[in-house]
């Protein structure tokens, strides 16, 4: 179809890249390709694309020419980079440097950015609320991407910016779900008081960029943010008692606790948390969730997502005595 306008789409056989391409393929409209990039067009989610008709192009988010290459022709690109392959922030930002000057070469009409709020901005370095992490950062997987708008901007990409929000997918695949304590009961941990953590199904995510390129020239150089629901750490434990049919307790720690829990990255993710507990009403506000429901009319709410997802949340065994 030469007529459908080209979405270059980086991460296409990740989370979010993979919603856009999924919802590029369903819409009705048929405004829009998406073209899957990748550094392995061989693998076997590259070849699932190929398979379903996606034309898929080989580039490399570090290498500046085969970006080039892979964004020539479109009409627009969904931007990303993906913090927990390498755990540097400034790779990161050479990354999203790299995609927003591709993007400007190519002359590409619309980019869609997947960022996150550089929090230094709400808590400067010297703020001793919370611990300074790799020298210049407050949580280096946020403030590398906020930073990274500024890139965008600078070059004079028609840009918008999309502030996602805590995918509940954490649940299964990001070591976010229940665990068991030492009484035996399962419960999700989360440093959030009383506050609520905006969380969204990571295949909206790609539905509600579907809807930023639809409705176009409203969003370029805006910043948009997303969310499915907000929810405080009992409300999850309580939907995820109901889906699971045993009970889950909202274990509420501090962030000094959680930055201490030792996995890699603890302390960043203690960080995120402070920061989303903290700048509470900044930070859903941020996030509206009718204005996502306008982007993405099939928006999931937390229970309709588990009823779908509860049998993929590795649940532990009961210990038996
Ligand atoms: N987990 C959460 O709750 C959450 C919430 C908001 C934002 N985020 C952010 O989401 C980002 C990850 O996105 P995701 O979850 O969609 O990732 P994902 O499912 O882990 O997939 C990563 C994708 O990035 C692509 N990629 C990685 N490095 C690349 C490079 N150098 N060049 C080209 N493509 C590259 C991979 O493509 P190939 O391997 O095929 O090349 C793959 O498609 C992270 O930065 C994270 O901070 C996460």
């Amino acid at each position: 179809m030469p007529d459908r306008k080209i979405i270059a789409v980086i991460g296409a056989t990740g989370a979010q890249g993979g919603g856009l391409v999924r919802a590029i393929q369903a819409d009705r409209s048929g405004s829009f390709a998406a073209r899957a990039i990748t550094r392995n067009p061989n693998s076997e989610k590259a070849q699932a694309l190929k398979a379903s008709g996606v034309e898929v192009v080989t580039a490399d988010a570090d290498d500046p020419a085969s970006l080039e290459r892979a964004f020539a022709g479109a009409y627009g690109a969904f931007c990303l980079t993906n913090f927990w392959e390498h755990f540097s922030p400034e790779r990161e930002l050479a990354q999203a440097r790299n995609q927003a000057q591709a993007a400007k070469q190519a002359g590409l009409q619309h980019v869609i950015w997947s960022t996150l709020e550089d929090t230094r901005k709400w808590i400067p370095l010297e703020d001793t609320r919370m611990p300074t992490l790799m020298g210049k950062y407050k949580v280096p997987h946020f403030d590398a991407k906020g930073e990274a708008d500024g890139i965008f901007k600078e070059l004079g990409v028609p840009t918008t910016w999309l502030l996602t929000s805590f995918y509940w997918d954490n649940l299964i695949y990001f070591g976010a779900g229940p665990q068991r304590g030492p009484d035996g009961v399962l419960a999700v941990t989360f440093p959030m008081d009383d506050k609520k953590l905006p969380g969204i199904a990571v295949e909206d995510i790609g539905k509600c960029a579907l809807g930023v390129f639809k409705r176009g020239k409203e969003f370029i150089n805006k910043t948009v943010g997303i969310a499915g629901e907000h929810l405080t750490g009992q409300q999850i434990a309580t939907a995820l008692t109901e889906a699971l049919g045993q009970e889950v307790r909202y274990n509420n720690v501090s962030p000094e606790v959680y930055r201490s829990f030792g996995f890699p990255a603890a302390d960043d993710l203690g960080n995120m948390f402070q920061f989303k507990r903290d700048f509470n009403d900044y930070f859903c506000g941020a996030r509206n969730l009718e204005f996502s429901r306008s982007l993405n009319p099939e928006l999931q709410t937390f229970r309709e997502w588990l009823a779908i997802h509860k049998d993929q949340i590795p649940v532990p065994a009961e210990q038996t005595a």
